[in-house]
């Protein structure tokens, strides 16, 4: 089945090291970016794993990225308050944003302070519908690149296993309830159909609770398919693994290709 774009894996001693190489991937990005573009269009993810990558971006990477030029959007947002610790928006803005001369209008959060999950969702494609419909880019790609991590059930973005937003054809933001393990059930989220035509996807994990996942996407896809849904996310031009070796116990740093 050679419709589906290979994967880039990188495995790391840690995520440490994932993290340095992924932000040196998103600087180098950002730069061909604005080069042929003018901007650079990056959706982050939420959860703790890109925690450090978001602080070597604002700290040791900060000066490498034109920030006038860059445009944040996010993969999915829990329905709180901004200042929530469980909101992914105020863990980039302390992490991040507050560090970097990033414009304001260049910031697009998911309103999760009106009236609904779905209102929310709704307001949120507006504002990618309108930002995309009115660059200079081909109507066929999205993000420049997006960021995203694995949950230990396999979702990405909030997209879970089993959700009705999986079959979401049209809409680009939907409103999703987590499973009922998760403390934020109320939730917004990207789906396939825009995540999918990002020019580059970007995942980085770590856990050792998402080995077997982690390696039945990257071992076995085609059947990953139909458990997973981070393996249904697919990218216009890279797909690519930033991998904690603990993670799939794999010890030392390797590159390779499915
Ligand atoms: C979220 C994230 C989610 C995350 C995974 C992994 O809002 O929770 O977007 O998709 O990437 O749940 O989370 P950890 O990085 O915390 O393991």
């Amino acid at each position: 089945m050679g419709e589906y774009l290979k994967p880039e894996v990188h495995v790391f001693d840690n995520l440490k090291n994932a993290s340095q190489a992924l932000a040196e991937t998103i600087v180098k990005e950002a730069s061909e970016a604005v080069e042929k573009r003018g901007q650079f269009n990056l959706a982050l993810s939420g959860g703790k794993t890109p925690l450090s990558l978001y602080r070597l971006m604002a700290k040791d990477y900060s000066k490498k990225i034109n920030w006038e030029t860059v445009h944040l959007f996010w993969g999915d947002e829990r329905f709180v308050p901004k200042e929530h610790p469980e909101n992914n928006f105020a863990m980039a803005y302390h992490n991040l944003i507050s560090k970097v001369p990033l414009p304001s209008q260049n910031i697009h959060p998911i309103q999760s302070e009106i009236e609904t999950p779905e209102r929310a969702a709704e307001s949120y494609e507006e504002t990618l519908r309108d930002f995309f419909r009115d660059s200079e880019r081909e109507t066929s790609y999205t993000f420049d690149a997006i960021l995203l991590g694995v949950g230990e059930d396999g979702h990405a973005a909030s997209l879970f296993p089993g959700s009705p937003a999986l079959k979401e054809k049209s809409r680009w933001a939907v409103a999703v309830d987590a499973p009922a393990s998760f403390l934020t059930k109320a939730r917004i989220t990207l789906t396939l159909p825009v995540i999918n035509i990002s020019r580059d996807v970007f995942f980085l994990v770590s856990g050792d609770k998402k080995g077997n996942i982690v390696s039945s996407i990257l071992k076995d896809p085609e059947r990953a398919r139909d458990l997973y849904p981070a393996a249904m996310i697919e990218a216009k031009e890279r797909l690519v693994w930033y991998v904690d070796g603990r993670t799939l116990n794999i010890s030392g740093k390797g590159s390779y290709h499915e």
